[in-house]
């Protein structure tokens, strides 16, 4: 192909001219070809890519597409827009292999047919230890598009940090938006404009987001602002140490669980997606042992641990998530005490955890620390300061969503695997690049294709090309030293 392609659309589907859109926007960006939509009678110049809507059987499958080189030129079918996006994805992979010579792009000719294993493909990002600019999330969400990810769990709240802005309650971002570090004020967060433009965004992408509102514990920053919230009734500060810490949300008193539900209707409104994760890890129960109202609730209620209480918190606000036609997920904790029915677990501890969900019903995305903790060191020298962790390329490429021995009756509840990036120790974006490539390239591997053909020296191979595509995109990502 060489000078001006014609893109023709045999589809009238707005989210089919957003994604061929994409396609011109991102192949002009890093392939150096002009791509130009046209209709066929305006154009009889061959070769053209042609995107169209397939009944076919074999691409009915959510992500599935099928992408064919011929003579006349590029075909790429899909039976739905999220196929055809992936088919786009894969196309601006081979046009980057193959655009070596400035003015002539030549691709044998080839027929793909390809589909996703999983259907949770994801990625999380915390923002709340540090915070990361507008236009740091888009590239994020950007990158796991381009490695065919399909959900981006968003981190916007913890102790160090609320990062959401919520109209009910400004002080939430006045006050715990911001802490001090080193005697100098530190923060930020994002505006309801600005989320719901990342949300199209991502839309645009096939990305759905997560947002997670962390509750009842790591939540300094939200009792900072409404100390009111807590057993003791504060004050509190911004937290400035990592860690977990013991003010959480008090369930002795009502109006939590008003203010928890009022956040979370407006959440709701911003997050198109099914899903609203409302975290559950790491609570300490101190407080409420020591408090009154906690243990009068306890006793009212019939709960006889503090893991039945945090329990029945968990379950009234996944309550609250249904009445919104959304999906609680929590962290595997939410398990201790008995986790509502519909909730989706994330198996973070352990395997185990997850298979414990599995057979308590629950669906389950497998994010152990051991594969999934992108926060963990990736190599024995000279590597930025981490939390801890050892946890290599070679390591994450080695993992499999679905446990040993896992009765295959049960497979259909893992929907899925996400790593995770906790930015204590990543105090810009450059640094969580650095972090997450190429272990995403890994996990993204594992989670589309099929289980027989993983390969880790095949993989290697690929990655070197894989890499510079990385480079064309300005990613500061961990230069392979195996
Ligand atoms: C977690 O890493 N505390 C979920």
């Amino acid at each position: 192909m060489t000078g001006t392609v014609p893109l023709y659309l045999e589809s009238t589907d707005t989210k089919i001219s957003n994604i061929a859109d994409y396609l011109v926007t991102e192949c002009h960006r890093y392939c150096q070809i002009n791509l130009k939509r046209m209709t066929m009678a305006e154009s009889r110049v061959i070769p053209a890519i042609t995107l169209s809507v397939s009944q076919e059987r074999q691409l009915a499958y959510e992500g599935a597409y099928k992408l064919t080189v011929h003579d006349s030129g590029i075909s790429l079918q899909a039976g739905t827009p999220a196929g055809l996006f992936y088919a786009v994805q894969t196309l601006l992979q081979l046009l980057s292999m193959a655009s070596n010579s400035i003015d002539m792009v030549v691709l044998p000719n080839l027929e793909i047919v390809d589909r996703p294993r999983f259907s949770w493909r994801g990625m999380h990002l915390d923002v709340s230890r540090h915070f990361f600019p507008v236009e740091f999330i888009r590239k994020y969400i950007n990158m796991l598009a381009f490695h065919k990810m399909n959900m981006f769990h968003w981190h916007l709240t913890d102790d160090q940090g609320w990062r959401i802005e919520i109209k009910r309650y400004p002080r939430l971002t006045e006050i715990g938006a911001w802490r001090k570090d080193d005697g100098n004020r530190y923060g930020g967060f994002y505006s309801q404009d600005e989320i719901r433009a990342i949300v199209t965004y991502a839309e645009e992408r096939c990305v759905t987001i997560v947002p997670e509102i962390e509750m009842p514990g790591h939540a300094s920053a939200a009792l900072a602002s409404y100390p009111e919230y807590s057993c003791t009734g504060g004050p509190f500060a911004v937290e400035t140490r990592w860690g977990v810490f013991d003010d959480v949300y008090c369930p002795g008193n009502k109006a939590t669980f008003t203010f928890l539900e009022n956040i979370l209707d407006e959440v709701a409104g911003l997050f198109p997606g099914r899903y609203i994760h409302i975290g559950g890890d790491e609570c300490p129960k101190v407080r409420w042992q020591n408090h009154d109202l906690c243990q009068r609730l306890m006793k009212d209620s019939g709960l006889k641990t503090e893991n039945d209480l945090q329990a029945y918190f968990i379950s009234r606000l996944a309550g609250h998530i249904e009445t919104l036609k959304k999906s609680p997920v929590g962290w595997d904790e939410i398990l201790d005490g008995g986790a509502p029915a519909t909730a989706t677990i994330m198996a973070w501890r352990s395997m185990q955890k997850g298979v414990e969900a599995a057979e308590a019903g629950h669906d389950v995305v497998m994010t152990p620390m051991t594969y999934c903790y992108f926060d963990h060191y990736q190599g024995v020298a000279d590597e930025p300061k981490a939390i801890g962790g050892f946890t290599p390329l070679q390591t994450v490429y080695s993992f499999e969503p679905i446990p040993a021995e896992f009765p295959s009756a049960m497979t259909s509840h893992i929907i899925g695997a996400q790593g995770n990036v906790w930015t204590e120790y990543m105090a810009d974006s450059k640094h969580v690049e650095y972090m997450v490539f190429p272990r995403l390239c890994a996990l993204s591997e594992i989670l589309w294709s099929p289980r027989e053909t993983r390969s880790w020296a095949d993989f290697l191979e690929r990655l070197k090309p894989h890499l510079l595509r990385l480079k064309a995109r300005h990613i500061n990502y961990r230069q392979l030293r195996i």
